[in-house]
Protein backbone atom coordinates (compact mmCIF):
# COMPACT_ATOMS: atom_id res chain seq x y z
CA UNK A 1 0.00 0.00 0.00
CA UNK A 2 1.70 3.56 -0.73
CA UNK A 3 1.18 6.18 1.72
CA UNK A 4 0.17 9.73 0.71
CA UNK A 5 1.25 12.92 2.99
CA UNK A 6 -1.77 15.57 2.46
CA UNK A 7 0.14 19.29 4.17
CA UNK A 8 -2.69 20.96 5.57
CA UNK A 9 -1.82 25.15 4.28
CA UNK A 10 -4.54 26.19 6.99
CA UNK A 11 -0.60 26.30 9.67
CA UNK A 12 1.45 27.73 7.00
CA UNK A 13 2.14 31.18 6.63
CA UNK A 14 -0.97 32.65 4.42
CA UNK A 15 1.70 36.18 3.65
CA UNK A 16 3.84 33.69 1.44
CA UNK A 17 1.28 31.02 -0.13
CA UNK A 18 3.05 30.72 -3.05
CA UNK A 19 6.50 29.67 -0.96
CA UNK A 20 4.67 27.38 1.05
CA UNK A 21 3.02 25.37 -1.50
CA UNK A 22 6.43 25.16 -3.55
CA UNK A 23 7.89 24.35 -0.08
CA UNK A 24 5.78 21.11 0.70
CA UNK A 25 6.20 19.97 -2.86
CA UNK A 26 9.63 20.26 -3.24
CA UNK A 27 9.68 18.36 0.15
CA UNK A 28 7.69 15.07 -1.16
CA UNK A 29 3.98 16.06 -0.13
CA UNK A 30 1.83 13.91 -2.10
CA UNK A 31 -1.14 16.24 -2.12
CA UNK A 32 -2.03 20.06 -1.08
CA UNK A 33 -4.73 20.04 1.64
CA UNK A 34 -7.03 23.19 2.10
CA UNK A 35 -9.18 23.42 4.57
CA UNK A 36 -12.28 25.34 3.65
CA UNK A 37 -14.18 26.71 6.68
CA UNK A 38 -17.29 29.38 6.71
CA UNK A 39 -18.15 29.93 9.94
CA UNK A 40 -21.54 28.32 9.78
CA UNK A 41 -21.14 24.31 9.31
CA UNK A 42 -17.65 24.61 11.65
CA UNK A 43 -16.74 28.08 13.92
CA UNK A 44 -14.08 29.52 11.64
CA UNK A 45 -13.47 30.95 8.39
CA UNK A 46 -10.76 30.51 6.08
CA UNK A 47 -10.45 30.20 2.38
CA UNK A 48 -12.04 30.69 -0.60
CA UNK A 49 -11.79 29.53 -4.49
CA UNK A 50 -9.60 32.32 -4.77
CA UNK A 51 -7.04 31.30 -3.30
CA UNK A 52 -7.17 27.41 -4.66
CA UNK A 53 -7.24 29.45 -8.38
CA UNK A 54 -4.35 31.45 -7.26
CA UNK A 55 -2.23 28.53 -5.57
CA UNK A 56 -3.09 26.05 -8.66
CA UNK A 57 -0.37 27.32 -11.28
CA UNK A 58 2.52 27.34 -8.82
CA UNK A 59 2.26 23.27 -8.25
CA UNK A 60 1.63 20.44 -10.04
CA UNK A 61 0.49 17.85 -6.90
CA UNK A 62 -3.48 17.36 -6.99
CA UNK A 63 -5.17 20.11 -4.74
CA UNK A 64 -7.33 17.79 -1.59
CA UNK A 65 -10.30 20.08 -0.97
CA UNK A 66 -11.69 19.83 2.50
CA UNK A 67 -15.25 21.43 2.61
CA UNK A 68 -15.98 22.39 6.12
CA UNK A 69 -19.52 24.63 4.79
CA UNK A 70 -22.83 24.00 4.19
CA UNK A 71 -24.97 23.83 1.62
CA UNK A 72 -22.14 22.26 -0.04
CA UNK A 73 -23.14 22.37 -3.71
CA UNK A 74 -22.08 25.72 -5.49
CA UNK A 75 -18.92 25.54 -3.52
CA UNK A 76 -17.68 22.37 -4.31
CA UNK A 77 -18.22 23.33 -8.21
CA UNK A 78 -16.86 26.84 -7.25
CA UNK A 79 -13.75 24.79 -6.14
CA UNK A 80 -14.19 22.29 -8.98
CA UNK A 81 -13.68 25.50 -11.59
CA UNK A 82 -10.56 26.98 -9.57
CA UNK A 83 -8.32 23.75 -10.50
CA UNK A 84 -9.14 21.34 -7.23
CA UNK A 85 -8.57 18.01 -7.78
CA UNK A 86 -10.42 15.91 -5.26
CA UNK A 87 -13.16 17.36 -3.15
CA UNK A 88 -14.21 16.04 -0.02
CA UNK A 89 -17.60 16.71 2.22
CA UNK A 90 -19.44 16.61 5.51
CA UNK A 91 -22.30 14.62 4.44
CA UNK A 92 -24.50 16.44 7.39
CA UNK A 93 -23.51 19.82 5.59
CA UNK A 94 -25.96 18.49 2.53
CA UNK A 95 -29.58 17.88 1.67
CA UNK A 96 -28.67 15.27 -0.99
CA UNK A 97 -25.66 13.47 -0.62
CA UNK A 98 -25.70 11.01 -3.83
CA UNK A 99 -26.65 13.62 -5.71
CA UNK A 100 -23.30 16.41 -4.17
CA UNK A 101 -20.92 13.22 -4.93
CA UNK A 102 -22.39 13.32 -8.48
CA UNK A 103 -21.94 17.11 -8.71
CA UNK A 104 -18.15 16.92 -7.84
CA UNK A 105 -17.76 13.63 -10.38
CA UNK A 106 -19.29 15.70 -13.08
CA UNK A 107 -16.76 18.40 -13.11
CA UNK A 108 -13.88 15.61 -13.09
CA UNK A 109 -13.20 15.65 -9.71
CA UNK A 110 -12.45 12.84 -7.47
CA UNK A 111 -15.32 12.72 -4.58
CA UNK A 112 -14.32 11.98 -0.47
CA UNK A 113 -16.77 12.22 2.27
CA UNK A 114 -15.77 13.43 5.01
CA UNK A 115 -17.23 11.74 8.60
CA UNK A 116 -16.30 13.65 11.98
CA UNK A 117 -15.23 11.93 15.25
CA UNK A 118 -19.27 11.37 16.72
CA UNK A 119 -20.25 11.03 12.73
CA UNK A 120 -21.59 7.06 11.91
CA UNK A 121 -20.26 4.79 9.73
CA UNK A 122 -23.64 3.99 8.18
CA UNK A 123 -23.13 7.16 5.94
CA UNK A 124 -20.77 4.94 4.18
CA UNK A 125 -23.87 2.01 3.45
CA UNK A 126 -25.41 3.45 0.33
CA UNK A 127 -21.76 5.55 -0.76
CA UNK A 128 -18.73 3.60 -0.56
CA UNK A 129 -19.07 2.44 -3.92
CA UNK A 130 -18.85 6.24 -5.10
CA UNK A 131 -16.03 7.12 -3.04
CA UNK A 132 -12.54 8.12 -4.32
CA UNK A 133 -11.66 9.21 -0.46
CA UNK A 134 -12.92 8.57 2.91
CA UNK A 135 -11.60 11.04 5.17
CA UNK A 136 -11.73 10.30 8.83
CA UNK A 137 -11.76 13.38 11.44
CA UNK A 138 -9.42 12.20 14.27
CA UNK A 139 -10.31 15.63 15.61
CA UNK A 140 -13.24 17.91 15.48
CA UNK A 141 -13.10 19.97 12.41
CA UNK A 142 -12.67 23.82 12.67
CA UNK A 143 -8.61 24.46 13.69
CA UNK A 144 -5.72 23.09 13.63
CA UNK A 145 -3.36 22.08 16.44
CA UNK A 146 -5.92 20.09 18.14
CA UNK A 147 -4.79 16.79 19.85
CA UNK A 148 -5.78 13.26 17.85
CA UNK A 149 -8.75 11.37 19.82
CA UNK A 150 -7.41 7.82 20.13
CA UNK A 151 -11.15 6.08 19.04
CA UNK A 152 -10.24 7.29 15.86
CA UNK A 153 -8.23 4.96 15.37
CA UNK A 154 -10.88 1.51 15.67
CA UNK A 155 -13.16 3.55 13.18
CA UNK A 156 -9.72 3.72 10.68
CA UNK A 157 -10.05 -0.61 11.26
CA UNK A 158 -13.07 -0.61 10.79
CA UNK A 159 -13.64 1.37 7.42
CA UNK A 160 -9.98 0.09 5.96
CA UNK A 161 -11.94 -3.28 6.70
CA UNK A 162 -14.99 -2.52 4.68
CA UNK A 163 -12.15 -0.87 2.22
CA UNK A 164 -11.22 -4.45 1.52
CA UNK A 165 -13.55 -5.69 1.43
CA UNK A 166 -15.13 -3.80 -1.48
CA UNK A 167 -11.88 -3.70 -3.34
CA UNK A 168 -12.03 -7.96 -3.07
CA UNK A 169 -15.36 -7.84 -4.33
CA UNK A 170 -14.06 -6.02 -7.46
CA UNK A 171 -14.89 -2.18 -6.56
CA UNK A 172 -13.12 0.71 -6.46
CA UNK A 173 -9.71 1.75 -4.75
CA UNK A 174 -11.21 4.17 -2.18
CA UNK A 175 -8.31 6.30 -0.16
CA UNK A 176 -8.41 5.70 3.65
CA UNK A 177 -7.48 10.42 4.62
CA UNK A 178 -7.20 10.68 8.31
CA UNK A 179 -7.27 14.49 9.24
CA UNK A 180 -6.56 15.84 12.68
CA UNK A 181 -3.64 15.80 15.45
CA UNK A 182 -1.54 13.26 12.81
CA UNK A 183 2.25 13.98 13.99
CA UNK A 184 5.62 12.09 13.97
CA UNK A 185 5.15 10.13 16.76
CA UNK A 186 2.05 8.82 16.31
CA UNK A 187 1.17 8.22 12.05
CA UNK A 188 2.93 4.89 12.72
CA UNK A 189 0.00 3.76 14.58
CA UNK A 190 -2.53 5.23 12.32
CA UNK A 191 -0.91 3.98 9.52
CA UNK A 192 -1.05 0.54 11.42
CA UNK A 193 -4.83 1.11 11.45
CA UNK A 194 -5.21 1.01 8.07
CA UNK A 195 -4.86 4.85 6.96
CA UNK A 196 -3.24 5.25 3.70
CA UNK A 197 -3.32 9.39 3.16
CA UNK A 198 -2.17 11.48 6.29
CA UNK A 199 -3.12 14.51 6.55
CA UNK A 200 -0.72 17.28 8.73
CA UNK A 201 -1.09 20.24 9.00
CA UNK A 202 0.70 22.18 12.40
CA UNK A 203 3.50 19.24 12.40
CA UNK A 204 4.73 20.06 9.26
CA UNK A 205 4.33 23.49 9.01
CA UNK A 206 5.63 23.96 12.43
CA UNK A 207 8.75 22.35 12.02
CA UNK A 208 10.27 23.84 9.29
CA UNK A 209 14.26 23.55 8.40
CA UNK A 210 16.71 26.20 9.14
CA UNK A 211 15.94 27.50 4.63
CA UNK A 212 12.39 27.70 5.34
CA UNK A 213 11.69 24.19 3.85
CA UNK A 214 10.02 21.07 5.31
CA UNK A 215 12.19 18.45 3.78
CA UNK A 216 13.46 17.62 7.35
CA UNK A 217 9.95 16.62 9.40
CA UNK A 218 8.33 15.21 5.75
CA UNK A 219 11.40 12.93 5.63
CA UNK A 220 10.85 12.34 9.79
CA UNK A 221 7.05 11.42 8.42
CA UNK A 222 8.06 9.05 5.98
CA UNK A 223 10.87 7.37 8.38
CA UNK A 224 8.22 6.81 10.31
CA UNK A 225 5.87 4.93 7.78
CA UNK A 226 8.65 3.40 6.76
CA UNK A 227 8.51 1.65 10.22
CA UNK A 228 5.00 0.58 10.45
CA UNK A 229 5.45 -0.91 7.04
CA UNK A 230 8.35 -3.12 8.37
CA UNK A 231 6.33 -3.75 11.25
CA UNK A 232 3.44 -5.00 9.11
CA UNK A 233 5.89 -7.45 7.14
C1 LIG B 1 -9.35 20.73 10.97
C2 LIG B 1 -8.73 20.56 9.59
C3 LIG B 1 -7.38 19.89 9.59
C4 LIG B 1 -6.33 20.63 10.33
C5 LIG B 1 -5.28 19.67 10.73
O1 LIG B 1 -10.67 21.17 10.81
O2 LIG B 1 -9.57 19.76 8.80
O3 LIG B 1 -6.96 19.64 8.26
O4 LIG B 1 -5.73 21.64 9.60
O5 LIG B 1 -4.37 20.37 11.49
P1 LIG B 1 -3.42 19.63 12.51
O6 LIG B 1 -2.56 18.70 11.72
O7 LIG B 1 -2.67 20.75 13.11
O8 LIG B 1 -4.30 18.90 13.48
ZN1 LIG C 1 -8.83 19.11 6.73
Amino acid sequence: MGFRMAPSLLSSDFSRLRDEVQAIEAAGADLVHLDVMDNHYVPNLTIGPMICKAIRPHVRIPIDVHLMVRPVDALAVAFADAGADIISFHPEATDHVDRTLQVIRDKGCKAGLVLNPATPLAWLDHTLQDLDVVLLMSVNPGFGGQAFIPSALPKIRTVRALIDARRAAGGRDTWLEVDGGVKVDNIAEIAAAGADTFVAGSAVFGAPDADGGYRGVMQAFRAALGEARAKER
